[in-house]
């Protein structure tokens, strides 16, 4: 039987994949700030779900990722599908911080561990690291600034992470899924350009992801528009209005 644990499983896309593997039969451990909504998880499928607490900006986040580890009796995929994000014009401080808190510190916090658990098990299958970062890590928007940059921060990351682990000789496959807009808590309250349901979106990510794809982007609408954005300089991309966003 295959493990998961998945980190930010209380709503959106983190949720969506946990309840499409217990589903399947998978043991899911589950993990975020909120308990209801992980106790309503583990009440669906409570021969097939753990679940803790994990708030990944405390300093016990990485204790506690371990012990849910323990839970389910090991791990064969981590889904890192914690963040937040929000418009951001005024650069108010206290929303920078915020982002920063959980995307890149939580973020850094947990995969590194995955990295560790998975360097120090003794695995004949690899295991698997996957994160959903965001199309935003292209280039720098504006309204979005420490999103955009915590995104990219990730990407860079993961591609970091991937050259460590083949210097290492460590067996682990590092996935990066790269989403457009997703109708999810995250962007509640706004319309978005190329917006997509989680029905549409969930099974592209977990065949990105069980296929060990090194970067996903979801979908190839979203594919072609970030491979245009890189064409614009920088001298014309100050001039572009990212209203939707
Ligand atoms: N929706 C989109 O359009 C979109 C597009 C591209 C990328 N993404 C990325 O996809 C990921 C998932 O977002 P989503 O759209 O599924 O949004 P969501 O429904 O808001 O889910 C975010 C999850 O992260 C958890 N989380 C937030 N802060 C946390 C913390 N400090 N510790 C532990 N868990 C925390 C939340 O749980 P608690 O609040 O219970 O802690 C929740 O389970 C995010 O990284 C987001 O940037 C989203």
């Amino acid at each position: 039987m295959k493990k998961i644990v998945i980190i930010g499983a209380s709503s959106g896309m983190g949720r969506r994949v946990a309840d499409d593997f217990a589903r399947l039969g998978w043991r899911v451990g589950i993990a975020a700030r909120r308990e209801e909504p992980l106790k309503e998880l583990k009440e669906k499928y409570p021969d097939r779900i753990e679940y803790l607490t994990i708030d990944v900006e405390a300093p016990d986040a990485v204790d506690r990722f371990y012990q849910l580890i323990e839970l389910i009796d090991g791990m064969d995929y981590m889904l890192y599908a914690a963040g937040c994000g929000w418009r951001n014009p005024e650069l108010d401080t206290s929303v920078d911080d915020r982002t920063v808190m959980t995307n890149v510190l939580g973020f850094t916090r947990i995969v590194n561990a995955a990295y560790k658990y998975y360097k120090n098990t003794a695995n004949r299958t690899p295991g698997h690291i996957a994160v959903i970062t965001s199309v935003a890590g292209t280039k720098g928007i504006g309204i979005s600034a420490t999103y955009s940059a915590s995104k990219r921060y990730q990407w860079t990351y993961l591609q970091a992470l991937d050259q460590l682990a083949h210097q290492q000789h460590v067996n682990v496959v590092i996935t990066d899924i790269r989403p457009g807009f997703v109708d999810t808590a995250l962007i509640a309250g706004h319309t978005y350009p190329l917006e997509m349901s989680l029905d549409y979106v969930a099974p592209r990510l977990e065949r990105a992801m069980l296929a060990g794809r090194r970067v996903a982007v979801i979908d190839s609408r979203w594919a072609v528009v970030t491979a245009l954005w890189r064409l614009v300089p920088a001298c014309l991309w100050r001039h572009i209005e990212l209203t939707g966003w």
